[in-house]
């Protein structure tokens, strides 16, 4: 296993604990990714956006209310947009006890943060751009945040970093930025546009109804802009079933709330 998840290569597929161990602590916060480190998962994925002063911070939703205390805080701010508040409000909110009272008082982390902190627990990052067409200019911002962290030497270019996009403008925008990069599209587009694809991402990363084998064969059939055979990610896969279903299809890595069911069940 500790040779897949260097590699994210062609053999088990690699774990990738989803906003952090998010079955188990809540999600996207500096809880969640440790809790990850401690089930000995290394890969994490996260989502980033920007506050209203521009700062980057962890967040799924494009509003604070689902994982935060914010209506209880400012309870005039409907719909409690990231966009509409700034970084000192932010770091004001709970972002624990929503899910369970032992994590009263988690912060919502900023992306800087987060970085010091999976650095220090020696973690990689698949880094996903959320509703970038909200946020103008957020990969430039990313790639240097990324940048002065230390996380665009070439130990971290090779191994340890992905960016990812349900938008594939933002994917296309971050090759362009940094042709170094290891990028993924999220969603399934048609084999019959893989190669336009295959001109800027270095994934192609469908949700696990979507991963079958003969999509997944059509995916490793092309060659992404870094030169190398593509890969595919598949996401949410909660469950020991789906796992081996997906695992049986060849995908190269399998993104989970619940990353030790994933890792039971393939081995990855
Ligand atoms: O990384 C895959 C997955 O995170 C994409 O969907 O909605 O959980 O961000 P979502
Ligand atoms: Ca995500």
């Amino acid at each position: 296993a500790a040779a897949r998840q260097d590699s994210m290569s062609d053999r088990a597929p690699t774990t990738v604990a989803h906003r952090g161990a998010s079955g188990y602590a809540p999600e996207n916060t500096l809880a969640a990714v440790n809790k990850a480190d401690k089930l000995g998962f290394d890969w994490t994925e996260t989502d980033v956006q920007r506050t209203k002063d521009g700062e980057l911070v962890l967040m799924h939703d494009t509003t604070l209310a689902r994982t935060t205390n914010v209506e209880k805080l400012y309870p005039t701010r409907s719909p409690w947009n990231v966009s509409d508040f700034t970084a000192k409000e932010i770091a004001r909110l709970d972002a624990g006890s929503w899910f369970s009272d032992d994590y009263k008082g988690e912060k919502v982390p900023t992306l800087e943060t987060y970085l010091k902190q999976i650095s220090k627990n020696g973690q990689k990052l698949l880094l996903e751009l959320k509703s970038p067409e909200i946020y103008p200019g957020i990969e430039y911002q990313t790639l240097r945040e990324l940048k002065s962290e230390g996380w665009l030497d070439s130990s971290h270019l090779k191994s340890k970093l992905i960016i990812q996009s349900f938008n594939a403008d933002s994917v296309k925008m971050t090759h362009v930025l940094n042709s170094r990069v290891k990028t993924g599209f999220l969603g399934n587009p048609k084999v019959s546009e893989l190669d336009s694809y295959a001109k800027f991402t270095d994934q192609i990363n469908p949700t696990h109804s979507a991963a079958t084998k003969e999509y997944v064969e059509a995916v490793h059939a092309r060659k992404g802009p870094l030169g190398k055979r593509m890969q595919v990610l598949t996401w949410t896969v909660n469950d020991a079933a789906t796992a081996r279903k997906v695992d049986a299809a060849g995908v190269d890595g399998i993104i989970s709330n619940f990353p030790d069911v994933v890792r039971d069940a393939t081995g990855g």
